[in-house]
């Protein structure tokens, strides 16, 4: 077929790296840019820095192949590639409003300042909207203006646990772009995503938008998950005082195809690197565009999500029979397992994480704290270092007065209460994610607590 553009990713971190490696092996000629000196050495060497399945094989299979090559020099990079994405990290600022675009900035302005050719690039990181308008100058400020270097807009929708399947097999592309050139540049820069949909009987839908909505669709997905996540948790807090089952609820409406069964799990809540940060960041920008009524729900659907929290807390007391205060509860003298860190399961990412959030809340309450997670372990002990870990399920459970199941990992949900009721000092237990099943956990003599569950 025709040939193929070939492609940089300027930033390797989750998103760069999944999509440099995951392009390779579409068949692009990829590069992948950072200026950290030890991820590129890394991943030079096959070393994938981020827990991902599947994203090992395609490192290694594709610096073997030759296709995929890492590196810190920008100069090389500008040089290689005829499509830049930009996939650098969006923090969210200091002041808690709104995103950080420092790295946008210093990724396209230092790339601008090395082209030599006519190039495009698209933007992927997760920003607020009118942020493409704002590189295309600041491209026009740093590049030869006879290079002619146009801008385009291509945002992601990456789940962690599924990035590479993500990637490969999307269940749309959206991009923004203002030319035919660009628009046809991003659809051969696409082509291998189309040609795998095609020989798999599939076919992958393309959005072509302009700018604005191209950046929009982003965050707009985003805050709908957000909503769904907190509408159902809102749902519990209602069960909560009526007496019902909000797990009997969400399947019930699940089954009406207008609203789906899926993300509809009521629980601890959201959390991880997108969600509640870019809930916020879009918040703040309706706010600066001067559509901040528009959004004022989403600052709800927050504090729906971070009462799941002080629920965990109060189901906790209760059970150890311990005062709720207005200063919340005092645990003091109480040990406590706290099963799972993450923020969800199969990813060692802590980032924003409800289950890591409570650990350290009870500790806070007084509690001697043990957690335990299959993955996630190393990252938390850097996150709270302040919190006890322990080695396995069992060491955790030990002597506790209180089981919190807070992520709902396979081993959790499959660990036998009548082994564990052995092990533990009282049979309580926190459900957090509504992951155990609670007839069983009763019947080995456990008083159980759900949420949202009678
Ligand atoms: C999310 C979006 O799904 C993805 O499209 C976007 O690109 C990045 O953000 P991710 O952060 O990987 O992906 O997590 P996701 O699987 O969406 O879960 C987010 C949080 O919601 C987790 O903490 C999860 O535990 C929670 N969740 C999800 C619920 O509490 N209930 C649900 O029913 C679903």
């Amino acid at each position: 077929g025709a040939p193929r553009p070939r492609v940089t990713f300027l930033g390797t971190g989750y998103l760069g790296a999944t999509y440099a490696i995951c392009y390779a092996e579409l068949g692009y000629d990829v590069l992948g840019y950072d200026v950290d000196v030890d991820k590129i050495a890394k991943l030079n060497a096959g070393e994938v820095p981020i827990h991902e399945p599947g994203l090992d094989e395609l490192l290694k299979r594709n610096l073997a192949a030759g296709r995929l090559r890492f590196s810190t020099d920008i100069a090389e990079t500008a040089e290689f590639g005829d499509v830049h994405f930009i996939c650098v990290g969006t923090p969210q600022r200091a002041d808690g409003l709104g995103a950080d675009l420092t790295y946008v900035e210093a990724s396209v302005s230092s790339l601008a300042q090395h082209l030599t050719r006519k190039a495009l690039i698209v933007g992927k990181s997760t920003v607020p909207v009118g942020t493409a308008e704002w590189v295309e100058q600041l491209v026009g400020k740093h590049s030869a203006p006879d290079l002619g270097v146009e801008v385009a807009w291509s945002p992601e929708f990456l789940q962690e646990g599924f990035a590479v399947d993500d990637v490969l097999r999307p269940n749309r592309i959206v991009v923004g772009v203002k030319s035919e050139w660009a628009n046809g540049m991003l659809y051969a820069a696409h082509k291998g995503v189309f040609d795998l949909a095609a020989t798999e009987d599939r076919e992958v839908p393309l959005v072509v938008t302009d700018f604005a909505t191209a950046e929009l669709v982003k965050v707009a997905a985003n805050a709908f998950l957000a909503t769904k996540i907190s509408f159902i948790n809102a749902m519990a807090e209602v069960c909560e005082v009526a007496g019902g089952d909000v797990t009997q609820l969400a399947r019930a409406i699940g089954y009406d195809p207008r609203i789906g069964n899926r993300f509809l799990q009521a629980g601890l809540g959201f959390g991880g690197a997108c969600l509640p940060k870019d809930i916020r960041a879009f918040q703040a920008r309706a706010q600066e565009l001067g559509a901040g009524e528009a959004l004022r729900f989403l600052h709800e659907v927050d504090l729906i999500n971070l009462r799941r929290r002080s629920r965990v807390l109060q189901l906790s007391a209760d059970l150890l029979g311990r005062r709720y205060g207005p200063a919340g509860p005092d645990l003091t003298g109480t040990r406590i397992a706290v099963l799972g860190a993450t923020f969800k399961p199969n990813t060692d990412d802590v980032r924003d994480a409800p289950a890591l959030a409570v650990a350290a809340l009870l500790g806070k309450a007084g509690a001697d704290v043990r957690v335990y997670d299959p993955e996630g372990m190393e990252n938390a002990r850097r996150a709270m270092p302040e919190l006890s870990y322990q080695p396995s399920m069992n060491e955790a459970v030990t002597g506790a007065d209180l089981v919190c199941v807070l992520t709902e990992w396979a081993d959790f949900r499959n660990a036998d209460p009548v082994v564990l009721g052995e092990l533990v000092a009282e049979r309580r237990v926190v459900d957090g994610r509504n992951c155990l099943d609670s007839a069983l956990w009763i019947q080995a003599g456990w008083e159980y607590r759900g949420m949202g569950r009678p």
